[in-house]
């Protein structure tokens, strides 16, 4: 695979993408726009690969024999990282005027961006024009960057995604699309239920897991539809996301996308409960000591749906997000809400659950459970997604052989 660097600071992580990728077994060649070589040297790049590092288009060593079509020819897969604002740009406008730019217009492999720039560059209109037209037109597939604080001071997305992320997306790329065409469904993030008009009931979901499942699902070919519920996260590039806040909203959303889907993933912590009234102005404090709020239950959508299918369309599943009882409480979440798989985790656990960026869960279905080791939210996902393309291609229950 050939691995194209771009000149912005995430140069020099693009060392550890090439050094993950060489252990993993990719023969990786790599090559720098001018401007990556202010920001990391090909030496560093060529000790790591052990091959020459292609840094020039007019080079008359390495275009004896036209190296960059060469490249571009023999790559199974072109990782661009990082994939700065003006690459981008100059991607979607179908420049090639260096090696990097020229090796991902002639190859026919895919192409994996993992853009990085400053968080304003990230966000104009231009840079997202430009990826969208790369997504939509030229196919090419996005890790998104991450969220934090930027080398240029300003905090927010635009970090380049982690080298284990963009290895894992890789492999996903260079494996079977085996989702290409399903349509699915991703819930994700709380419900806030609104008790006046600035305060509400809420819960600690961060909507990282859900997002997580939308970025993955959509990497192996799946038409997603994520509905998002309150979350800080940003939602996975290209993916086609309906904001939603309440348990009500939730609802009519899915309802109205669940109409043609092949699978949902339940991944939202929807508020089981909502006031009962919603006050028009401001609840004062007043001189009051002690305040009740009348809760009312929300409809549990995942059983409504379980209720309503016909036959096994859409494959249903569930979250159970649990304290105590992990198992036994999935199991039963797998019965009354009539989904084919529930995914455990233990909330309490540590490194596992809420608002952090691993997991460690349970896969329960009516044959049994499947252990997901803790792993990064992205793997877990794709182990996820992996059960789910299993079982949609084998019945869930081994039907026991007829007697004669
Ligand atoms: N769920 C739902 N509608 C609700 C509540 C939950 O669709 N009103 C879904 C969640 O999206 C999740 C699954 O049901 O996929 C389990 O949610 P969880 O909160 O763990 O379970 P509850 O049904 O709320 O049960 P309990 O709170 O008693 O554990």
């Amino acid at each position: 695979m050939v691995v194209g660097v771009a000149g912005g600071i995430a140069a020099y992580k693009a060392a550890e993408l090439v050094r993950l990728l060489d252990k993993a077994g990719a023969t990786v060649d790599v090559a720098m726009t001018p401007r990556a070589q202010h920001f990391i040297t090909a030496m560093t790049f060529q000790a790591l690969t052990r091959r020459p590092v292609f840094t020039d288009l007019f080079s008359l060593t390495d275009e004896e024999k036209i190296g960059h079509i060469q490249l571009a020819d023999a790559a199974d897969l072109v990782v661009i990282a990082p994939a700065t604002a003006d690459l981008c740009a100059r991607l979607a406008a179908g420049m090639a005027d260096d090696a990097v730019t020229s090796i991902a217009l002639a190859t026919r492999a895919p192409v994996l961006l993992a853009p990085s720039m400053n968080v304003n560059m990230w966000n104009h209109v231009l840079t997202q024009r430009n990826l969208t037209t790369l997504r939509d037109v030229a196919k090419y597939q996005i890790v998104a960057p991450g969220e934090g604080f930027l080398a240029c001071g300003w905090t927010g997305p635009g970090r380049l995604a982690e080298p284990a992320e963009i290895v894992e997306a890789a492999a996903h790329v260079l494996s079977a699309q085996d989702l290409a065409g399903v349509k699915v469904v991703v819930t994700a993030g709380p419900t806030y239920e609104a008790i006046d008009p600035v305060r509400f009931v809420g819960n600690r979901s961060s909507g990282k897991m859900g997002a997580a499942i939308a970025a993955a699902a959509q990497r192996r070919g799946a038409e997603v539809r994520l509905i998002f519920g309150p979350s800080g996260v940003a939602p996975p590039v290209g993916v086609e996301t309906s904001h939603v806040e309440s348990a009500a909203q939730l609802s009519w959303a899915l309802n109205n996308a669940v109409k043609d889907a092949d699978v949902v993933v339940m991944t939202a912590a929807v508020a089981d409960f909502r006031p009962a009234k919603v006050a028009d102005q401001k609840l004062k404090r007043g001189a009051q000591q002690t305040m009740t709020i009348e809760l009312v239950a929300n409809p549990d959508l995942l059983a409504g749906l379980g209720k309503a299918r016909k036959g096994k369309r859409p494959f249903l599943v569930g979250f159970a997000a649990e304290t105590n009882e992990v198992i036994a409480n999935a199991k039963a979440k797998l019965v009354t809400k009539g989904c084919d798989l529930v995914v455990a985790n233990d909330v309490a656990e540590v490194g596992a659950g809420f608002a952090v960026d691993t997991n460690h869960v349970q896969l329960v279905d009516a044959n049994g459970v499947t252990d997901v080791p803790s792993a990064s939210k992205a793997e877990v996902a794709h182990r996820i997604l992996d059960k789910i393309v299993e079982m949609r291609t084998k019945p869930a229950i081994t039907p026991k052989p007829k007697k004669r």
